[in-house]
């Protein structure tokens, strides 16, 4: 049952520290604060090049996954979502790695992905929530994300599982292709394993984020932004708005506003922000401070050490505690889902079952 909560997807939102931490458990020993990933039948320090693909959530949680296997293990990583790449036929390195991510392991077009990858002699890789699917009978390895069984049709605890053994897949390779130090390593798992208590944190930000709903459930149009890997955190919470509150919103790169998509900011068209303290974090201010220029309301998602900055050109802001920059986007997912979330309670949608949508996607 929901236990108490008004859905499934709330009782899910609610299960996110819980799950990431049984995810880390398999794949952080204790003693030895490493990562430690099975036995795989192919080594990972001459893989050439990583093919990763899935549909929807699932893809953008690979795409996060990408920023870390080339900023960590410097392993070139090509990403299409699963229904382009299978007819992509493009052309693949023998001995490669295939790397799927399936919150069902059912989805059809992810399937028909990993049988043409597998044909193309690529080593397959799956990162799956549903060990006795028939994507981990084909998979040569399959690392399981522990979220248990997810109801809503929308994917919450399971995207954040993903994350997290993506974020293990790239330490673990980065160690194994030697481009990691200790002291490197040591910071990663040690942010990692700070991530479930700083997630139980956000549930505490429930009024800042009902501030910035009201603002969202009143648009027709939302724009989200973020750069790096807080890019495919703004898609995945344009998608999840969309899904679940029936509101139209696109995510863009925030520096590609200015090549086109700025043409559409005024006061009618909320901006949320993907902007915590970081590398990136002067270049995104400046492109939310053009888009605040022309008219835009700004509706900011940062950190505290970012929350100065912020205030001087967002209307509205959802301060998250600091996280290490490698898992800010595992933390601001979860807060644009809660955000989708607050919206669909204020526009009355039916949250777990959105019209239209099934829960696993097994026709082509
Ligand atoms: C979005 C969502 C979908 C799934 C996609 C892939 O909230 O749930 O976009 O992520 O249909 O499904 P799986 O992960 O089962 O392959």
């Amino acid at each position: 049952g929901k236990d108490g909560y008004r859905h499934y997807m709330e009782k899910e939102l609610h299960e996110h520290p819980l799950v990431i931490g049984n995810t880390l458990r398999r794949m952080i020993d204790p003693a030895t604060r490493r990562v430690v990933l099975p036995d795989l039948p192919f080594d990972l320090a001459a893989v050439p090049r990583v093919t990763m693909t899935a549909c929807g959530s699932a893809f953008y949680a690979g795409m996060i996954g990408r920023y870390w296997l080339e900023g960590e293990a410097r392993l070139p990583v090509d990403a299409d979502v699963a229904s382009e790449l299978r007819y992509r036929e493009p052309p693949l390195t023998p001995g490669g790695l295939a790397l799927l991510i399936s919150q069902s392991g059912e989805t059809a077009d992810t399937l028909a992905a990993l049988r043409s990858l597998r044909e193309g002699g690529q080593h397959v890789m799956s990162v799956l929530n549903v060990p006795e699917s028939t994507m981990a009978r084909e998979s040569d390895v399959v690392l399981d994300t522990v979220a248990g069984p997810e109801i809503c049709v929308a994917s919450t605890k399971a995207f954040t599982a993903q994350l997290s053994v993506l974020a293990c897949v790239a330490i673990g390779a980065a160690r194994a292709r030697g481009t990691l130090t200790d002291a490197r390593e040591e910071e990663l798992v040690q942010a990692l394993l700070d991530l479930p208590g700083r997630a139980a944190e956000l549930f505490g930000l429930g009024d800042a984020i009902r501030e910035v709903a009201e603002v969202v459930a009143d648009a027709r149009d939302v724009l989200y932004l973020g750069r790096g890997a807080q890019f495919p955190v703004a898609l995945e919470g344009a998608l999840k708005l969309k899904e679940i509150s029936y509101i139209h919103a696109e995510a863009y790169a925030a520096g590609e506003m200015k090549h086109g998509p700025i043409a559409l900011i005024d006061r009618t068209v909320p901006v949320v922000a993907l902007a915590p303290n970081g590398r990136l974090f002067e270049k995104t201010a400046s492109n939310l401070q053009e888009a605040r220029a022309r008219g835009g309301r700004l509706m900011c998602f940062t950190d505290n050490s970012g929350a100065a900055r912020m205030a001087r050109i967002a209307e509205k802001m959802v301060v998250l505690p600091d996280a290490h920059e490698f898992t800010a986007p595992i933390l601001h997912s979860i807060a644009v889902q809660m955000l989708a979330y607050e919206v669909a309670l204020l526009k009355g949608t039916d949250v777990d079952q959105p019209r239209n949508l099934a829960k696993s996607v097994t026709v082509e």
